[in-house]
């Protein structure tokens, strides 16, 4: 009995232990003509089609999707039974389908890697590769070749449509615009990643030569003679014993697409086996393809027209001047960003009262659906009679389209008719902060979503350190913070205050902001920098734990300045008494002190004492202690000095409305013309 059961055991000792490892050293090559059989590991949204298609992502913004071969490889040349060189071959036919032209993102990217799991890899620019935290760490030890449809500037994209090398960072080692050499022709080709055509990337690794040699040719052709990198890289120092390789990818905010594998083939004793095409499984039928009528319905279709031509000139005069606009010879460049005035008008039924979403210091705000491709949008609209400065301004706001971080609200274009400025921008479900905070009938705010403020702090830090350029936004404010979808902050409206500028005497300084956010320096020397959007920031801050607006002026004479408020009860030790009541007490203590001593920090009379935005997030992450707020009489005067009458002396006339408004009143000097 004994010996039956201890050979049992063997048995299944044998078996257990042989599977897994014996398949991964057979396991060196295979290929797939569609991924029905496959052994993949899928995460994120990946799925494969009953017809055996792989798509890593879809149409849903901000995801991401991973496939993996299951198996690890064997990449250590001195184990027994392994392969004796690091060199292999691989590749596959993918196709990158946007969501409609120009707004596809962000790419995808074929990998080698220690681990399958990229759970915490994240959306947009990461490419599902990497998290703000790990890119850059020679720890990942991985080797990527990304197809990126997006320039991102932090990365030194070359441009919105590449294939590059990465080692352990999305800022490739060596990368180069998507073209062929076309055997035939003798000339390079543009291809374009995100035309929803198939297209095959080659991938070589040869241990001798330590060059990575990248290759992209469309689907139907033969493999290129010439490469279209070939990079100098000794993966010995990358590559770890076992390595899964893959695919992974991500979609991005508002830009997204399809993105799909429909073959793939890996072999590390040769070069990778060549797919038959016809055999591969088929994409998913174009969207909005329109059938091609037949010649009886050709033939009427003409005659009907001819018929009616006459009707439709004369109602076509009267509707071109219905959707005329302005539109000149240095606006060419802008092509892509400038949305046609009938589609805007179409998509808000005609700009009706009752889409209107709100009307801001720069203007009305309407809310509407562009039909052809069910995207919604918000479209501000700007009143101006002046020329001048315009294409400055144009070309301002088409650059501060370009960007792109999870708490801005995506500016997706522009259009201009005469007397008027369009500025189209994403929807944001939820509308803006400050109507949930100061509810009427609503359900007031919880903590844990006013503690995402952290997230505007990180967009203020984007605009601030991250992007190429610095960008001053001039107007926070809670109802300058929208909500999506998930109640995440979103910062709107950035940049525009430069529109004042561009509009006005370059030789006088107009003060923009909003009364209560404005930084005591601010109404002297009229001169914004990244210390008065940190001097706004922290009200802002102070308004989110309080829920009190930056300026009450029905309160007592000495409650008029929420600063001077909570720095009072701060003072006094007992700086939870300023939270705000309708919260009962539901927050985390840590928390709200955090923000209320970060409040008071950022809102220091003294700009130099204010810390910059990366310490506001450090400091919120938790990486750094909070500096100690001075608490001495000499800071206790300068928050005393800066009191009622320095904002009383810079109020406009129009100024005594509850609600604060914007100093900028972009619409009169707008008008103005000057
Ligand atoms: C994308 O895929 C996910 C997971 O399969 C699904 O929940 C989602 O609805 C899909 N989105 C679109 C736009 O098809
Ligand atoms: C490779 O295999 C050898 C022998 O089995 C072992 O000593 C060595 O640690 C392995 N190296 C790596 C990087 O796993
Ligand atoms: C094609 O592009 C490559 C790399 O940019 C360049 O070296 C080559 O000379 C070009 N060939 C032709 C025919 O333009
Ligand atoms: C890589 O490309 C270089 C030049 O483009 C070529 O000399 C080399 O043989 C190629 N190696 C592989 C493995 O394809
Ligand atoms: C590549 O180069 C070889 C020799 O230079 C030539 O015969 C061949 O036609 C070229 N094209 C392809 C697709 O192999
Ligand atoms: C490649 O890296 C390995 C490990 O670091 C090193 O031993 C080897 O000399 C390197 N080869 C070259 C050509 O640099
Ligand atoms: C791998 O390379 C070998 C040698 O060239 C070849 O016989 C085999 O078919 C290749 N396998 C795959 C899956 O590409």
């Amino acid at each position: 009995m004994a010996t039956v059961l201890r050979s049992l055991c063997c048995l299944i000792i044998l078996h257990v232990s042989n599977s897994p490892l014996a398949f991964s050293q057979e396991e060196n090559q295979f290929v797939y003509h569609g991924f029905s059989q496959a052994n993949l590991h899928l995460g994120g949204i990946a799925e494969i089609h009953r017809n055996g298609l792989l798509q890593l992502t879809n149409l849903s913004k901000e995801r991401t999707g991973s496939a993996f071969y299951r198996f690890p490889l064997n990449f250590n040349t001195t184990s027994s039974g392994a392969i004796s060189s690091l060199s292999f071959s691989t590749t596959f036919v993918f196709a990158m389908v946007p969501q409609e032209p120009n707004m596809g993102g962000h790419g995808m990217a074929f990998a080698i890697s220690p681990s399958m799991d990229f759970a915490h890899a994240t959306s947009n620019q990461y490419l599902g590769l990497f998290n703000l935290p790990n890119n850059g760490l020679a720890a990942n030890h991985i080797l990527a070749i990304e197809l990126d449809s997006v320039k991102n500037p932090e990365f030194e994209d070359i441009d919105g449509n590449h294939v590059g090398v990465d080692v352990n960072s999305l800022k490739s080692i060596q990368s180069a615009p998507a073209t062929y050499l076309s055997d035939k022709e003798g000339r390079n080709i543009s291809l374009e990643l995100v035309s929803g055509n198939p297209m095959q990337l080659w991938i070589d690794y040869d241990e001798a030569e330590k060059l990575v040699n990248v290759t992209l040719a469309p689907a139907r052709m033969s493999k290129p003679n010439r490469t279209l990198l070939s990079t100098p890289i000794n993966l010995s120092q990358i590559i770890l014993g076992h390595m899964y390789v893959g695919f992974t990818s991500a979609t991005g905010y508002p830009l997204a697409s399809d993105h799909y594998i429909l073959g793939w083939s890996f072999n590390r004793s040769g070069q990778a086996q060549s797919f038959d095409v016809s055999s591969l499984p088929r994409l998913p039928p174009r969207r909005k393809r329109k059938e091609k009528p037949g010649l009886m319905t050709i033939t009427s279709l003409i005659l009907a027209a001819v018929v009616l031509v006459t009707i439709i000139g004369a109602a076509y005069i009267i509707r071109r001047k219905k959707y005329e606009e302005i539109r000149e010879d240095w606006e060419m460049e802008y092509g892509p960003h400038r949305f046609s005035y009938k589609n805007l008008y179409k998509a808000t039924k005609g700009f009706k009262d009752e889409q209107l979403l709100g009307a801001g210091g720069f203007g009305k705000v309407y809310r509407g659906v562009i039909s052809s491709s069910n995207l919604q949008i918000a479209v501000k609209k700007v009143s101006h009679d002046s020329k001048q400065g315009m294409k400055e301004f144009v070309a301002e706001i088409i650059s501060l389209g370009r960007l792109r971080h999870r708490n801005l609200v995506q500016l997706l274009g522009y259009c201009r008719r005469r007397g008027e400025l369009f500025l189209v921008y994403d929807y944001m479900p939820n509308g803006s902060l400050d109507k949930f905070l100061y509810s009427n009938g609503r359900p007031s705010l919880n903590w844990l979503t006013r503690f995402r403020i952290r997230g505007v702090a990180s967009g203020l830090l984007y605009l601030h350190e991250e992007w190429e350029q610095v960008v001053l936004h001039r107007d926070i404010k809670a109802s300058n913070v929208l909500l999506d979808a998930e109640y995440n902050g979103r910062l709107g409206d950035f940049g525009l205050a430069r529109l004042c500028d561009h509009g006005t005497d370059p030789h006088t300084t107009h003060v923009v902001g909003t009364v209560g956010y404005l930084a005591p320096e601010l109404t002297r020397t009229g001169k914004a920098t990244t210390c008065t959007d940190v001097f706004a920031f922290g009200a802002f801050m102070l308004e989110m734990a309080c829920g009190r607006r930056p300026i009450e002026l029905q309160g007592q004479p000495e409650n008029v300045i929420l600063v001077d408020w909570v720095f009072e009860y701060w003072r006094k030790g007992a700086i939870l008494d300023a939270s705000d009541p309708r919260l009962e007490g539901n927050y985390v203590v840590e928390e709200m002190i955090l923000v209320l001593k970060l409040g008071l920090l950022c809102s220091h009379a003294n700009p130099a004492a204010r810390p910059s935005m990366r310490q506001v997030m450090q400091v919120l992450d938790g990486d750094a202690n909070l500096p100690d707020v001075p608490y001495d009489t000499a800071s206790l005067c300068t928050f005393s000095n800066y009191n009622a009458s320095d904002f009383l002396l810079s109020l406009p006339s129009s100024f005594g409305q509850r609600s604060a408004p914007s100093m900028s009143s972009t619409d009169s000097i707008l008008k103005e013309g000057r």
